[in-house]
């Protein structure tokens, strides 16, 4: 897909909880930090300091504290806010922007797992953000995995981990299904092995990318 505007370019990692993507998009920071870069580092829900104050009230608590209407919007007003603030700008100012998940992760998570929301979800999107990433990296792997891997790290984030294995495993073909839905942007790459070759792939993919 064609970068939208400017010279920066907006590129955002996606998958189900601890299949990497954080320690993914930090490589891949780094990397094209060495090679010269301008690079923005962020994530979602969060990203700029209004998004942060709503990061807390998504991924904290009781599973059931939202209905799923209500988290589209919140994760939509994080997103907006993060947007404006955070995204847009270094996109302006010719950086590349790397995020630790985007609108995908609503698409999947809100969108096609409780309930059949994904036409408000893209309504929503349409409305009020109304940007795709230039190129998104879709880390897929063992659910039960990286259930493990991620509750052993007990963030006190763990709302999302919280709804269960078959959750994940719904996520998962989710994630599958969005990368036949965007084949010009995803990339799925395959997280089962350790972090350096996988970050090798991923490193692979943006170069093409980026020319
Ligand atoms: P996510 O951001 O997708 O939730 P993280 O990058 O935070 O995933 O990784 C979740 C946990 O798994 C962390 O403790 C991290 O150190 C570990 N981890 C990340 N990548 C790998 C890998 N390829 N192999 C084994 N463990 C990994
Ligand atoms: P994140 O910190 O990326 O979690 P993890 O490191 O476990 O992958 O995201 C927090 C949680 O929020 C995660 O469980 C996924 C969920 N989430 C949604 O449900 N919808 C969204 O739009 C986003 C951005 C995240």
């Amino acid at each position: 897909m064609a970068p939208a505007s400017g010279a920066g370019r907006f590129i955002t990692f996606e998958g189900i909880d601890g299949s990497g993507k954080s320690t993914q998009s930090r490589l891949l920071a780094d990397t094209l930090e060495r090679a010269g870069h301008e690079v923005v580092l962020t994530r979602e829900p969060g990203g700029a300091p209004g998004a942060e104050e709503i990061r807390r009230l998504l991924v904290e608590g009781d599973p059931d504290r939202w209905s799923p209407e209500t988290e589209i919007l919140l994760f939509t007003a994080a997103r907006r806010d993060h947007l404006e603030r955070t995204i847009l700008p270094a996109i302006d100012a010719g950086k590349l922007i790397i995020s630790d998940r985007f609108a995908d992760s609503t698409r999947v998570y809100q969108g096609a797992t409780r309930g059949d929301l994904r036409a408000l979800v893209d309504q929503l999107h349409g409305l009020m953000i109304g940007r795709e990433p230039d190129l998104t990296l879709i880390i897929d792997m063992d659910p039960d995995t990286a259930l493990e891997r991620g509750l052993a790290r007990s963030s006190g984030e763990d709302r999302f981990e919280d709804f269960g294995a078959d959750f994940q495993h719904k996520l998962r073909e989710g994630f599958l299904k969005l990368a036949q839905d965007f084949p010009d942007r995803t990339h799925v790459v395959d997280g089962n092995r350790a972090a350096e070759e996988i970050a090798a792939d991923v490193a692979r993919i943006v170069t093409d990318y980026l020319g």
